[in-house]
């Protein structure tokens, strides 16, 4: 029998997200500052590196990997870095998956197909291109819409990521909604984490789920779906649509209890919670002395995770809960 990796709380992890660069083309207003600095090349894991570890963590258990960043298309080598994790597809890994903004898929989706990619979730927070603009500061939203054409035609199953905000898209859930079913897209509400300074409050935009989702009862039919993707999203059916429906609470119904994930960051630090400032450090041991000095890494990392996140959203709660932001650690 394979092996696997659990937690000191006897959860089983085998779903491995890697932020693969800090660096994003687009600046959403919750996720970014508008001046960001990334990480220096040296400091980020090269493709063999990445390749190595997660190698690595798929013999130790892994079974689920999913590429995120920042925005993971940015890197120049991410063809070559997706066919060559894709190579333990349909052996020890199960599915390997991406986290997207979109706006280069159009160049990249029928190659991440070849590679045996099957399913992405691509950011997508409004269907007006002015709103777009706004909350991505600047971003073209036609990219978006040209990168999940292509997604279709290459065979790519997509869920859309819609980060769910108070008086900036509240008005537009059911509308995306239902493009989403016109296209054989599911949907996914999040909502917003208070991670890494954005120089904007968030408290003035969180918006709970639990509101939104009696705003949908009232109008459509839920009902809740047994399937879990393996991610922390709960799905329901929507009476008349083919549409999936997902929910991301970590701040109405936490779902830590569960939790069968742990996170590598560019710079290979292993972070077991992304609400969590505890990590380890791969890239060092790597680095200095090859995959032996990582292996007695993943005990300790294991050790470190916790029972849950302590995010709160509120008037107690402050700006941002923590220094660092979701594009380091990858969401
Ligand atoms: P699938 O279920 O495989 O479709 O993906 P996913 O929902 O796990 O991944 P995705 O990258 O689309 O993440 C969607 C949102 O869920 C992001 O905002 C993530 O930050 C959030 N998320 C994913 N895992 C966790 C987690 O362990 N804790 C918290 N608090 N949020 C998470
Ligand atoms: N809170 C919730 N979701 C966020 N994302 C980025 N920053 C935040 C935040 N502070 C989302 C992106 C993407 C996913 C990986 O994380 O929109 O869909
Ligand atoms: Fe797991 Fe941490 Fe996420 Fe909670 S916040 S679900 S403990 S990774």
């Amino acid at each position: 029998s394979r092996a696997s990796m659990t937690d000191g709380l006897g959860r089983r992890i085998d779903y491995l997200r890697i932020s693969v660069t800090d660096r994003c083309d687009l600046r959403c207003r919750y996720c970014m500052a508008e001046r960001m600095t990334f990480l220096p090349k040296n400091q980020v894991l090269t493709l063999e590196e990445i390749a190595l570890l997660s190698d690595l963590f798929i013999a130790r258990g892994v079974r689920k990997i999913r590429l995120t960043g920042g925005e993971p298309l940015m890197r120049r080598d991410m063809p070559d870095l997706v066919r060559r994790i894709g190579r333990h597809l349909g052996g020890s890994l199960d599915e390997l998956t991406l986290t997207t903004n979109g706006t280069r898929l159009a160049e990249h989706a029928a190659r991440l197909h070849d590679a045996g990619v099957r399913r992405i979730n691509v950011s997508l927070d409004s269907l007006s291109p002015a709103r777009f603009a706004h909350i991505t500061r600047g971003g073209e939203i036609s990219r978006v819409m040209q990168g999940l054409d292509a997604a279709r035609e290459a065979g790519l199953a997509v869920k859309i990521n819609m980060v769910a905000l108070k008086g900036v898209n509240e008005d537009e859930i059911l509308p995306m909604l239902h493009w989403c079913d016109s296209r054989g897209f599911d949907l996914t509400l999040i909502e917003t984490m208070p991670l890494g300074d954005t120089g904007e409050d968030r408290t003035d935009h969180y918006l709970p789920l639990t509101h939104v989702m009696e705003h949908i009862r009232q109008r459509r039919r839920l009902t809740a779906l047994p399937e879990r993707t393996g991610g922390p999203a709960r799905y329901y059916a929507v009476e008349g649509m083919g549409a999936r429906l997902g929910f991301i609470t970590p701040l109405t119904d936490n779902f830590c209890a569960d939790c069968n994930r742990m996170r590598m960051t560019c710079e290979g630090k292993i972070f077991m919670c992304l609400g969590h400032e505890d990590h380890v450090d791969f890239r060092a041991a790597l680095r200095e002395g090859g995959l032996e000095a990582v292996q007695p890494l993943i005990g300790r990392a294991l050790r470190l995770k916790p029972a849950r996140h302590d995010f709160r959203i509120g008037a107690a709660a402050p700006a941002a809960a923590l220094s660092r932001h979701m594009s380091v650690t990858g969401g």
